[in-house]
Formats: structure tokens, sequence, C-alpha cells
């Protein structure tokens, strides 16, 4: 039996297709209202799949619980976010979420950590709490880190099809976790050591916020010599060896805007292209909101008194609004545009203005 432990945008899908694959899933969340939410088939948010997914593994019998159970095999799946000052990642999630498995983990267990976690978290944060756990209950636990890489929006389709990282102290660990998670993944699954795949899930991000904002920088390099970017980046990319993104208005979400800053807080001396990305992004939702303001202008739309604000979710087809370069906008635009707003986004069920 596997214990997924937190049920989020990464863990439930996880623990839904281990289900529907044939393995026996307890799927844990501290969350009361969720756990009981799923135990009567509510799925707590939209994602491609996922109510199909949901049946196959309620027919293979998943439960739901907020109690950590007495297994073998522990998936952790909780936040790590990042203090804002320090740019240092927050372990007290996994750390929690460890200790309490190791309350109930039967001898020889396997704890896997899949949260994202900056290079050396497993070792400083992790590590010591399952030796002295060990230690305590003259136990072993076998560790392991297997980041997840899933795309929100396509995250049941790349459960299933993209290739994997199974972070591990011994090849024997690796293998026995390999084997589980081949019950779904019919893609690559590479085992490594843990901090090479801390390093490598990380730097997939860090890739992506850079490429990103070398085409924002374009972006503001083009407006300000009245070219067209997009022009530009279109022709640029008929190079055989030229990829260049779309601009934006900024990036969200919890991984590509957050795992940045982990590099960022750890190796503060080398990471200056690192931090230039973070910020070039961070600025663009005020970029878009001048920009907006100086085509008003431009064409004579003046003494509006609202403004509609529509799509408040990081990206399209998803309906987490976490980093959202929209809330930035939200703060913002009475700066720039309107003293009255209304906002609007399908996906969005509820969302909260607060007013200062
Ligand atoms: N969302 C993504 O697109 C994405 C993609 C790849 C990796 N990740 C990583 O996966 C991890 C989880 O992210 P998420 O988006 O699923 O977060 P989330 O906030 O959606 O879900 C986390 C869940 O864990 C629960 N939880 C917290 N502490 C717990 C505890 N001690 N015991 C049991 N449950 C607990 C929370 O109640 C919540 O339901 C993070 O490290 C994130 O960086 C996220």
């Amino acid at each position: 039996m596997i214990n997924v432990i937190g049920l989020g945008y990464i863990g439930l899908p996880t623990a839904l297709m281990f289900a529907a694959s044939g393995n026996k899933i307890i799927g844990t969340d501290i969350d009361d209202k969720r756990v009981r939410g799923l135990q009567e088939g509510v799925i707590p948010f939209e994602e491609k799949g996922m109510t199909d997914l949901y049946d196959k593994a309620v027919k293979n019998d998943i439960q739901f619980s907020n109690e950590y159970h007495e297994t073998d095999m522990y998936i952790i799946t909780v936040p790590t976010p990042y203090d804002s000052y320090s740019k240092k990642i927050d372990p007290t999630y996994i750390q929690e979420a460890v200790k309490t498995v190791l309350e109930v983990a039967l001898d020889n267990s396997t704890i896997v950590v899949e949260s994202t976690v900056s290079p050396g978290t497993i070792d400083k944060y992790v590590r010591p709490i399952i030796e002295h756990g060990e230690e305590e209950k003259g136990m072993t636990f076998n560790l392991v880190h297997a980041p997840e890489r899933i795309l929100p929006g396509n995250m049941v389709h790349e459960l299933r099809y993209n290739s994997r990282t199974i972070g591990t102290d011994s090849v024997e660990a690796g293998e026995k976790v390999k084997e589980v998670y081949e019950t779904f993944c019919e893609s690559e699954i590479v085992v490594t050591d843990i901090r090479t795949a801390e390093m490598s899930k990380v730097v997939e991000n860090t890739y992506r916020d850079i490429n990103i904002a070398f085409a924002n920088e374009l972006a503001k390099i083009a407006h300000f010599d009245d070219l067209n970017v997009h022009e530009i980046i279109r022709i640029a990319n008929k190079h055989p060896r030229v990829n260049i993104l779309n601009p934006g208005p900024g990036v969200g979400g919890h991984c590509i805007s957050v795992d940045p800053w982990f590099l960022v807080g750890d190796y503060p001396e080398l990471t200056g292209l690192i931090k230039k990305s973070r910020e070039i992004n961070d600025s663009m939702p005020n970029f878009a909101l001048k920009r907006i303001r100086e085509v008003m202008d431009e064409t004579g739309i003046t003494d509006i008194s609202k403004v509609g604000l529509y799509g408040l979710t990081y990206k399209a087809n998803v309906d987490d609004i976490r980093e959202s370069p929209t809330l930035q906008l939200l703060e913002q635009q009475r700066l720039h545009l309107a003293p009255e707003l209304k906002v609007y986004d399908p996906e969005v069920r509820r969302f909260d203005i607060t007013e200062e």
C-alpha cells in the first residue's frame, strides 16, 4: 500500500493515477474539507481527464483520509514555499510531513519526497529527521527524492508520458520506487542521486524563466525603438538553432516563478543571470499596464470609470491563481487606469478582493 501525503495539484492526480493503475492507495491531507469532499466525489480543481481518473481510482478502492497510515511506502507532495525576503525555501511542510510519517511507518519503509526542493534541502532538512527517527525506533528507512514536472492543464496526460527522475542513496531503493512508477509511467525513468535530482528539477524551471525573460526583454527593446517584437522573433526563429519564446505580461504559477529564487537564495554570488531574469519577468505586469495606459492616451480613451480585467489565473485552462501576474495588475491598475474594477475568469469559482 502507498500513502500519498498532500492531495493538492500534484498529490491528488498522482494518488488517483497510482490507484487507477492498480496500486492500493490511501491519500492523506490535513485539510478536512478537502478529504471530506473527495470522499463524497468532489474534485477540488478542474483538470482535463480528472473525473475519469477519479472514477477509476474509486473503483480500485482508493481511500481518502486525514490520518497517516501504517505502510511501507509514502509519497510526500506538500507545499514548498519560499521566504519572500531571504528567497530561501521554507521546508517546514515537508519536515512536518516526514515527522508524522515516521510516527507510523513500518521498518524498511520508503519515503519519497515529490515536492520541489532547493538543492541540498533533503540533506540539510529532511535526512537529519529520518536519521533521528531511525535511531529512536531502531528501524531503517529509504529516502528518495522524485520531483514532479507535470504541466497544469495537461497533468493527467503528462503523468503518463513525461520522463521522471528518481534520486536515491541506493540503486536498490531507487529501482523499487521505479517499479512502482512504472505501473503508469510510459516514459524513461532516470535513477540518479538525490542532489542531482534536486538540482535538475530547479534547473528545468529556471531554464524556462530565463528564456521567457529574454523574450520579455526583447519586447521592451523593440517597444523602445518602435519595432515589432513578434515579427523579429518570427524571423529570428527561422535560424535552425534559435527558438525564442513569446513575450507576455509576466510569469506566474507555483513553479517557474518560484523555483529560480531557490537558487538565488542559496547561491547569491553566482546567480546574476537568474536573479535578473526573475526581476525582468516580475516587471512585466507593470510594463503591460503602462503600455495599456499609453495606448489609451494615444487613441484618446480618457475618463473611463471602470475597467474589466478578464482572466485571473496565471495561464489558460487552469484554475490556479498562485503568483498570477494578473494579481499584480489588479493591485496596480488604479494607479494607471481607472478607480473601479470588474474581474472575471470562468475558471475561478471564488475570488476575494480585499479593499484597502
Ligand atoms: N502545482 C504545480 O504545477 C507543480 C508542478 C510540479 C511540482 N510542484 C511541487 O509540488 C509540491 C506540491 O505543490 P501543489 O501545487 O500540489 O501544492 P498544493 O498547495 O496544491 O497542495 C498541497 C497539499 O498538501 C496539504 N498539506 C500540507 N501540509 C500537509 C501535511 N503535513 N500532511 C498532509 N497534507 C498536507 C495541503 O492541505 C494541500 O492540500 C510543491 O513542492 C510544488 O513546488 C507543483
